[in-house]
């Protein structure tokens, strides 16, 4: 149909030009009428063509449309939400999320699936209850991590998760800041300055998050807050990027917050000041680490194996069999 349709139109335009020159030829029209015909007669090709091409491709380009649309949740990609605008940048200001006092979060038989079908953590059965430091501590790959981001919804998972007694089927819509905030092993930084990371456009406290994150020798170094970090935080240790996510957990002030190796980015003693200054604040605190000192202040440590949970307690129970795990 497009090759009939853009090919007809061409042969009927090249028969008209032939045509008018053989008329001049013929002798019946003067040079002059003969260009104006040929040069009228090229043009109407054009018309041809949009008129095929309108036929042949909007078909194409109406599923196109529906099927990113689909992808898209539905939304009419050509109608943009209210108060975007494309050419200034303007955007909506970001929702606070949703906040209600913790209580307590609890997994029953919690195994956290990952994308592609691999299991993370099995079968775990764990209690959190308002104000306790629960630490995790297991040898690479035992699923600290996985177990980690289920607990902040960003992993899939299998099993019941209760917020106070409650349980939660959509945990990424539910476990956000105000509620929850994840500190990931190896975060994202954006390409902005300490307070646009931290703030992430919402209106935060970003000086306070970076003194209780140990993070402001860095940032002064560096010339304040409002220095720029970078292209995705280029500048930036991987200790520093840890403490610039802490600090950005930190701003949120979430009810919950998740912190995954944190351990890294801190040595033994601002770590545990770190959790000690959380306690104060009565923060709810569930993290990685394998610090002893910082396992020693835990109210529980909880030791993975497998991606199961092998042993739970305080660490002064544990240490005599599990201690070869820590640093
Ligand atoms: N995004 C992912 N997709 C698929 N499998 C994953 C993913 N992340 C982790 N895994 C797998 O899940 C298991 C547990 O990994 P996880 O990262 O949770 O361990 P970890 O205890 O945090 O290790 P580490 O101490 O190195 O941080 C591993 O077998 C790993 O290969
Ligand atoms: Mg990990």
């Amino acid at each position: 149909m497009q090759a009939l349709l853009s090919g007809v139109p061409i042969v009927m335009v090249q028969l008209g030009a032939v045509t008018a020159w053989a008329i001049h030829v013929s002798g019946h029209w003067g040079l002059a009428t003969t260009l104006l015909v040929t040069g009228a007669v090229n043009g109407f090709d054009w018309f041809g063509r949009v008129a095929g091409a309108v036929i042949t491709e909007a078909p194409g380009t109406r599923a196109w449309q529906q099927a990113t649309s689909r992808f898209a949740g539905g939304h009419d990609l050509m109608e943009l939400p209210p108060g975007l605008d494309l050419v200034t940048g303007e955007s909506p200001r970001p929702s606070t999320g949703e906040r209600d006092r913790f209580e307590q979060l609890q997994l029953v038989g919690l195994t956290a699936v990952h994308d592609d079908g691999t299991l993370g953590a099995i079968d775990v059965d764990l209690t959190v209850h308002r104000g306790e430091l629960v630490l995790l501590l297991g040898q690479i790959g035992s699923g600290k991590s996985s177990l980690l981001s289920a607990m902040a919804g960003l992993v899939s998972h299998r099993g019941t998760l209760r917020w106070n007694g409650r349980a939660v089927d959509d945990t990424q819509a539910f476990l956000r800041p105000g509620r929850v905030a994840h500190v990931a092993q190896v975060p994202r930084v954006l390409s902005g300055t300490f307070a646009d990371n931290i703030r992430l456009d919402h209106d935060r406290e970003v000086d306070r998050s970076i003194v209780d994150a140990r993070l402001a020798r860095d940032v002064e170094d560096a010339g304040g807050a409002h220095a720029l970090v970078g292209h995705r935080g280029v500048r930036l240790s991987g200790g520093q990027v840890q403490r610039l996510a802490l600090a950005r957990a930190l701003a949120a002030d979430a009810e919950l917050l998740v912190a995954d190796d944190v351990s890294s980015a801190l040595d033994a003693t601002t770590e545990v000041e770190l959790w000690d200054s959380l306690r104060a604040r009565g923060s709810t605190v569930v993290g990685a680490t394998t610090k002893r000192a910082a396992l020693a202040r835990a109210d529980r440590v909880v030791v993975l194996v497998q991606g199961r949970v092998a042993a739970s307690g305080p660490w002064s129970e544990l240490e005599p069999d599990w201690g070869h795990l820590a640093g």
